[in-house]
């Protein structure tokens, strides 16, 4: 999948923007604040329909403007759709596909995965487990349209019983509850295993490519429940530490066990990368999880995403910045970049390369 032409319109601060992006590699060169990031996130919300700068969309409306529209020519499966986004500070925000309005976010995204890296994913490392579990549901829902819906009705229940802790202590009640969620939590627990299984694979071969092969990444997921090819015995098991927790979570008042606290574990060399990993190696790792990312959709999906990638390349050094170039692939690839596009170009010698100064791209 590909994005063949995109307009911006009054996005942020393009007033009229068309432009044909490279099949393959795309470079937005400039200075700071002169719009590059500001062009993957309109590439993003095109493919998405949703920002991931911010949850106020009416945000990327250019200042002094009643609205702002994306329209973009995408190449899917060999067909050609065309996708439109339309946000105004007036009116709730308007998704065309083929001239036609489309009202299920679903239906207008289904062709078009794509993934992002940003600077704040480092966080993802750094940070508490909720980064890391966002991480993979992300990478589970690009694939699979009713994991987001068990996720949804999951936290809602968890909502519902830690209430039930917290006010009524009916034991009775919390049974109810704990039925509920046994079935839910060991679907969203076994998609989580098997998603990993895979994702585990092509991370830890990006990050051995990335690391001139001299540190072995490793992932695995850290849950209560193991892995089970029967749904019966991990419900099974799933009720016992229910069981086992719920004094704890009538004295905390929340529910202490579950998919909603489990977490990813990351090591290099067997290392935690989280306490141990240089900024460099971490930065590494969310690379290598995202190119994993790439490679995982593709095989799910039977499409290539598109990649964005935002100022990829500061605290890698020049070695790591090679390697990560070649082992992008053929997926079509945006990266924002504040260096010198020479070192790229060398790199890279077929990519497209648009300065961006003053409101302007320039090819
Ligand atoms: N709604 C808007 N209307 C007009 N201009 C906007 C709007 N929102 C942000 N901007 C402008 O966009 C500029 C920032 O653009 P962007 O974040 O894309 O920069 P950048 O090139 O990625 O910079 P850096 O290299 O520092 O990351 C800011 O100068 C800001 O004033
Ligand atoms: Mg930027």
């Amino acid at each position: 999948m590909f994005v063949k032409d995109i307009q911006l319109v009054n996005f942020r601060n393009y007033e009229n923007i068309y432009f044909q992006p490279n099949e393959k590699m795309n470079i937005f060169y400039g200075q700071n604040a002169q719009g590059k990031t500001n062009l993957l996130e309109a590439i993003y919300v095109l493919l998405r329909a949703k920002s991931f700068r911010t949850n106020s969309e009416k945000q990327a409306i250019a200042f002094n403007k009643e609205q702002c529209f994306i329209r973009g020519r995408v190449e899917a499966f060999g067909f050609d759709y065309i996708h439109e986004v339309k946000i105004s500070h007036y009116n709730p925000k308007k998704l065309r596909l083929n001239e036609e309005n489309i009202e299920n976010l679903s239906q207008y995204r289904q062709n078009t995965p794509c993934v992002l890296f940003r600077p704040e994913d480092l966080n993802m490392i750094k940070e508490g487990p909720n980064l890391r579990r966002d991480f993979i549901d992300d990478l589970i829902e690009q694939v699979d349209t009713s994991y987001e819906s068990i996720l949804k009705q999951y936290n809602h229940l968890i909502r519902q019983r830690n209430i039930a802790l917290k006010k009524n202590r009916d034991k009775n009640l919390i049974k109810i509850y704990n039925k509920q969620l046994i079935y839910l939590g060991v679907q969203l627990i076994k998609s989580r295993y098997e998603a990993l299984e895979l994702f585990r694979e092509y991370a830890k071969k990006y990050y051995g490519f990335i690391s001139y092969e001299k540190e072995d990444l490793d992932i695995s997921y850290d849950t209560k429940i193991s892995y089970n090819p029967s749904i019966k015995e991990m419900r099974e098991d799933y009720e016992d530490a229910f069981n086992k927790s719920l004094e704890r979570d009538f004295t905390l008042k929340r529910t202490t066990f579950g998919p909603h606290r489990d977490d990813l574990h990351i090591t290099i060399n067997g290392l935690d990368v989280k306490d141990y990993g240089s900024q460099g190696q971490q930065r590494s790792v969310v690379l290598s999880f995202k190119l994993a990312e790439v490679l995982y959709i593709e095989k799910q999906t039977g499409q290539k995403p598109v990649l964005l990638l935002d100022d990829v390349f500061s605290e890698l050094d020049q070695q790591r910045k090679k390697l990560l170039l070649d082992a992008i692939g053929s997926c079509q690839t945006f990266i924002t970049t504040t260096d010198q596009v020479m070192q790229i170009e060398k790199f890279v010698p077929q990519a497209s390369v648009y300065s961006i100064n003053q409101n302007q791209l320039f090819s």
